[in-house]
């Protein structure tokens, strides 16, 4: 269904969303020139969703055997009693014995069960166990001869705020990994500590492998599943300067990148006498122009050089702004990078450097800047993190960590643990971005999905429109909607 702003507008009124006042306040606004072209955008995000899971099973099981990496004992109980005792156990520190002696005995094996089993230790080095884990295993699978597609179940324990928010991320690493390898299947399976019905709700999901079902939660004997939703075009903002003000001190990751730099002008701008500090790891501004061109508004910006993925760092950049300026009001986190390769090539090295910037550097800034009382933190995640890419498993993981680390924040937040609203845009490829892809890509993404890269003056407006949705996470799919629609929402509903 194409929804135009206008028709959004007279559906919320009709479902009665919002009173008469807000709709004429939206329409007016609806037909701004500043507004976006909204025949080529649509803005979405991934929403847990109740769907009954009383099905059949859907998936043929061979008498092979299962994998079990855990040490949880109800959960090797219940699945030797679903395979007739043809489990094989591993914890975290002797899988690699165990895959081995599988090879070498060549013993037939139809599916891996994961618990995650790091949970005690800090954030950053609980990401890189993990993460480490799961590349050992898909890896590991790659090296077995297929008679039928391989399922990984990852199983975390909702519980703990900390692993909800890394474990959910692996559903995006192993979405990378299956557009790789359509043998290679998965489910993400979020438990209830406290659930009563373990074992019948566990096996509901073991014999269900329907492709939109792959991240589940299972929160008291309710199962939920990760949905793409696509969600109104027309924010509702009262007053659209909430979030970005004139006179603003704010600190831009990566703002002597591309994207950085754009935003940065875009800030100089279009609020005046704001004080930017772009930051980024060269000791020099990258951009040698930039400096002076925001200079030259009516804002002042300057350049500090800090690695963000080193806390230090981040204290030391935190202490230099609050002692020149007094405050910080907002941080936007457009640091990162890639290092594309296909999943049975990467090393952890080479995941550890995309990790740093968008993972360990969120973490450091949300350790430094836990009692500073900001505006928002807006965090530049990529649709990736929602749709996967090939040779971007641990770039994917990456942005999805941003995204849940969005919602997450905002739930402190709520709770009075942190300051200001956290929201992550989940960009799209932009036209003239420092992250690029060839021109081949380009146009297999615009005749195949119906994708376009965004030019800088709709990327600047999706921008500003972003950041007054209520929401923790903005993805943004640009280029011909009908196409897209067909290709990634229907898709996902196959
Ligand atoms: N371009 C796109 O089409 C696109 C699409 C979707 C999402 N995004 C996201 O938008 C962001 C910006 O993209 P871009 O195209 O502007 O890329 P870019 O030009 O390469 O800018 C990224 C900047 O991040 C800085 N950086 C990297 N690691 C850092 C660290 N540890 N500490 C401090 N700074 C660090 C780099 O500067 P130094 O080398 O000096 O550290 C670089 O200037 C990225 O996070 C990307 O994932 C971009």
């Amino acid at each position: 269904m194409t929804m135009n702003k206008v028709e959004d507008i007279v559906n919320r009124l009709k479902n009665g969303e919002i009173t008469a006042t807000d709709a004429a306040k939206l329409y007016k606004s609806s037909q701004s020139k500043d507004n976006i072209d909204d025949s080529k955008v649509i803005f979405c995000n991934l929403e847990w969703k109740k769907i009954n899971a009383t099905q059949k099973p859907d998936r043929e099981r061979k008498s092979e055997s299962t994998v079990y990496i855990g040490s949880s004992e109800e959960m090797y109980k219940i699945l030797k009693e679903r395979t007739n005792g043809k489990v094989l156990q591993a914890t975290a520190e002797n899988y690699k014995e165990v895959f081995a002696k599988i090879i070498e005995k060549k013993i037939p094996i139809n599916d891996v069960v994961i618990s995650s089993a790091f949970l005690d230790e800090d954030i950053n080095t609980l990401v890189i166990k993990d993460l480490k884990l799961v590349l050992d295993t898909v890896q590991w699978i790659s090296k077995l001869s297929v008679s039928m597609n391989k399922m990984i179940y990852y199983c975390y324990p909702l519980s703990d705020d900390k692993a909800t928010i890394h474990s959910s991320c692996i559903a995006a690493f192993l979405q990378s990994v299956h557009l790789e390898n359509q043998s290679i299947c998965y489910k993400v399976i979020g438990l209830d500590d406290s659930e009563q019905k373990l074992k019948e709700h566990l096996l509901t999901e073991l014999e269900q492998s329907t492709s939109d079902r792959n991240e589940v939660m299972i929160k008291e004997s309710i199962h939920y599943y990760k949905q793409l939703n696509e969600y109104p075009p027309t924010p509702l903002d009262d007053n659209p300067n909430k979030m970005l003000k004139k006179q603003g001190v704010y600190v831009i990751t990566g703002g002597a990148g591309k994207l950085g730099g754009k935003i940065a002008y875009y800030i100089a701008t279009h609020y005046k006498k704001s004080k930017i500090i772009l930051v980024g790891r060269s000791k020099i501004c990258k951009d040698s122009e930039l400096i002076g061109k925001l200079n030259a508004t009516k804002s002042y910006a300057e350049y500090y050089s800090a690695d963000i993925s080193d806390r230090d760092s981040v204290v030391g950049l935190v202490s230099y702004v609050k002692s020149k300026y007094g405050h910080i009001d907002g941080v936007i986190h457009f640091a990162g990078l890639v290092k594309d390769m296909l999943y049975v090539n990467k090393k952890m090295i080479d995941i550890v450097h995309t990790l740093e910037s968008k993972v360990f550097g969120i973490n450091n800034f949300d350790e430094v800047l836990r009692n500073e009382p900001l505006d928002f933190m807006i965090l530049n995640s990529s649709t990736t993190s929602i749709i996967g890419n090939v040779g971007q498993c641990d770039y994917a993981y990456a942005n999805r960590y941003l995204d849940e680390f969005a919602a997450n924040r905002n739930r402190k937040v709520a709770a009075g643990k942190r300051y200001g609203k956290t929201i992550a845009i989940d960009w799209p490829l932009w036209d003239k971005g420092g992250m690029k892809a060839n021109e081949s890509t380009k146009e297999w993404m615009k005749k195949k999905i119906g994708f376009e890269p965004i030019s800088d003056g709709s990327g600047l407006k999706i921008f500003e429109t972003s950041i007054k949705f209520p929401y923790s996470q903005v993805g943004v799919m640009y280029g011909d909607v009908n196409k897209i629609r067909e290709n990634i929402f229907q898709k996902e509903k196959k």
